[in-house]
């Protein structure tokens, strides 16, 4: 498929003068700057700010050993003037066919506490329910209170929480967080996805 064509292959966004691109290889140094804007967020997961090969590493789509994914996808979106607000990673089924995994949603600081996340996810949620989404996960770092404050309140519910989690410099407690979209039950997840059960090894 060619992705740069299909009208469905992007979320859209409602948010007047905002549109929604793929981010590719080309624009590594554009997102590693957006990175650097974001410190505090980095050292609230990483306990650094972003490395200088951050955004090449991102953009790579890497996961871990023995995980795979339907589609990674970076997306980008631009304002007016072209300049990212705001970026997101997200895989498509990942652990479970239905699973979408958002690895990461970050939004310019200068545009927190508008709405603009809210808004932005309400977009993203309904162009993963039409690429099949019935789930949402994600994973919150502990203490990097703006994400523990942001999720909840967009209905994502905590599976799991898992201590000793390495990040960059840091060693981090995390809540492993999903949203169900097609209305299903939690036990009905863990019963997909039995690595986020709260008894798993
Ligand atoms: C997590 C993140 C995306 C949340 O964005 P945010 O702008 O802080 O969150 P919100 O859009 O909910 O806005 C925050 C506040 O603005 C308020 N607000 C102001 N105007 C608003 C409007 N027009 N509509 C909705 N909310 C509005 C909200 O009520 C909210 O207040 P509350 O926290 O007291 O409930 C953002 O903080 C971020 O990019 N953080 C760094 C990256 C990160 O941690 N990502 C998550 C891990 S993957």
């Amino acid at each position: 498929m060619n992705w740069d064509v299909d009208p469905q292959a992007l979320p859209g966004c409602s948010i007047e003068g905002i549109r929604v691109v793929e981010l590719r290889g080309r624009d590594e140094a554009e997102l590693q700057r957006f990175f650097a804007q974001a410190p505090d967020y980095f050292l609230a997961v990483n306990g650094e700010p972003a490395t200088p090969n951050e955004a090449r590493e991102e953009l790579q789509g890497q996961l871990p050993p023995g995980w795979r994914c339907r589609r990674m996808y970076w997306l980008g979106y631009r304002d007016g003037q072209g300049q990212l607000v705001a970026v997101v990673n997200i895989a498509a089924d990942l652990l479970a066919l239905g699973v979408w995994h958002i690895g990461l949603l970050l939004v310019d600081s200068r545009l927190h506490g508008t709405g603009l996340a809210q808004r932005l996810h309400v977009d993203l949620e309904a162009w993963a329910v039409t690429q099949g989404a019935e789930w949402l996960r994600l994973t919150v770092v502990l203490g990097n209170a703006k994400a523990e404050r942001f999720w909840p309140k967009l209905g994502y519910v905590t599976v799991r929480t898992r201590e000793g989690i390495r990040m960059g410099r840091q060693v981090n407690r995390v809540a492993i967080q999903v949203k169900a979209l097609a209305g299903g039950q939690v036990d009905d997840y863990l019963r997909r996805v039995a690595r986020d059960r709260a008894d798993a090894q």
